[in-house]
C-alpha cells in the first residue's frame, strides 16, 4: 500500500491507474478504523480494480463544543488494518492539503439536511459536504462508498454528489454491529464501562420500534415504548420515524421507512438507525 500526504502525488498515480484502464473506488474515513470502515473497503475491493482510503478529521464538520480536539487518532493501527486488506493507497493530507483556500464551506446542502443531526448540529452536514466535495474532486473516482450508520449523512452525499459528480457512482454498505447490537463507531471509544453495558439498549429500542410500527402502532405508542426502554441512562436528543428517501413525514407514496435515533450517553452522542420496506 502507498501512503500520500501530498495531493499532487497521489493524482499523479491515480492518473497512471487510469492510464492502465483501471477502476477506483474511494473510501473516506476519519480514521479510528473498525470493522464497519473495513465493510466499506471489503465492498470497493470487490467493485473496483484500485482501492484508496482517506483518513482526514475534518474540522469544519465538528462544532466548537465537540470532540474535534479529543477524536481518535489511531493512524498507526489503521495503516496496518488497511494494509491487511490490501488497500492500495492511503491518502492523509493534512488541513491545508483540503483547504488551500481555509477552513471555508460553501457547498448548499438541501433540505434534507435541516432535520434531525441537521438541528443538534448546526453546519455540521455543510462541513461533511465540502469536504467530501474537496475529496472527490480531488480523487475523482468512479464510485465512493459510505456507511448506512450515518443514513442522513449518506443522503446528503448522495444529493451533493448527484449535482457535482454525476460519473461518481455512490454505493453504501450497511451498518456493522457488534454482537450485541450496538452500532460500531470510533466514538464508541468514549463510553465508560458502565455506559458501554447499556449502550445497546439503542438497538433494542429501535428493534421494539420497528416491531411497533408493523403492528400499527401510532407514533405516540411507538415513542414511548422506545423511551421506556432508554429511560435508564441515556438523554433523548430525536427519536423519528420517517420517509427513508426524503426524510419528511410519512406519505402514501412512502415505500421505506427510516427510524433515526440519536441519544447522549453521558456525553457521548450515539446515533443509529433501521431502514425498512413500508410492507
Ligand atoms: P467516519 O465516522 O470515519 O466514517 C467513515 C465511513 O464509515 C462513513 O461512510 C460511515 O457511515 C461509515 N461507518 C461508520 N461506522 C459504520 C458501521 N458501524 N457500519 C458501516 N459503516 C460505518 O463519516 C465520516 O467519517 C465523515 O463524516 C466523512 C464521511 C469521512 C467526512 O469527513
Amino acid at each position: 500500500m502507498q501512503t500520500f500526504t501530498n495531493v499532487q502525488l497521489l493524482q499523479n498515480t491515480l492518473d497512471d491507474w487510469r492510464a492502465q484502464g483501471q477502476s477506483i473506488a474511494f473510501v473516506p474515513t476519519m480514521g479510528g478504523l473498525h470493522a464497519g470502515h473495513l465493510s466499506l473497503v471489503a465492498l470497493a475491493k470487490q467493485k473496483a480494480d484500485k482501492v484508496i482510503v482517506s483518513v482526514f478529521v475534518n474540522p469544519t464538520q465538528f462544532g466548537k463544543d465537540e470532540d474535534f480536539d479529543q477524536y481518535p487518532n489511531t493512524l498507526e493501527q489503521d495503516t496496518l488494518q488497511l494494509e491487511q486488506h490490501q488497500v492500495d493507497g492511503l491518502f492523509t493530507p493534512s488541513a491545508q492539503q483540503i483547504y488551500p483556500q481555509g477552513l471555508g464551506s460553501y457547498i448548499k446542502v438541501g433540505a434534507i439536511g435541516d432535520v434531525l443531526c441537521g438541528i443538534s448540529r448546526p453546519g455540521h452536514f455543510q462541513g461533511v459536504a465540502q469536504v467530501v466535495y474537496n475529496l472527490l474532486e480531488i480523487v475523482k473516482p468512479d464510485m465512493a462508498i459510505f456507511g448506512q450508520k450515518d443514513y442522513q449523512q449518506l443522503l446528503v452525499i448522495k444529493q451533493m454528489a448527484a449535482q457535482y459528480f454525476p460519473a461518481v457512482e455512490v454505493l453504501s454498505q450497511p451498518t456493522v454491529r457488534e454482537k450485541d447490537g450496538l452500532a460500531m463507531s470510533t466514538r464508541n471509544q468514549y463510553l465508560s464501562i458502565k455506559e458501554r453495558q447499556i449502550a445497546p439498549h439503542l438497538y433494542q429500542a429501535l428493534l421494539q420500534a420497528k416491531q411497533d410500527y408493523l403492528n400499527n402502532a401510532s407514533v405516540e405508542v411507538l415513542t414511548a415504548n422506545a423511551e421506556k426502554i432508554l429511560e435508564k441512562g441515556f438523554k433523548v436528543d430525536y427519536l423519528e420515524v420517517l420517509d427513508a428517501n426524503t426524510l419528511m413525514q410519512i406519505t402514501d407514496n412512502t415505500s421505506e421507512i427510516a427510524i433515526l435515533f440519536s441519544v447522549f450517553l453521558g456525553s457521548t452522542r450515539l446515533i443509529d438507525n433501521i431502514i425498512f420496506n413500508k410492507g
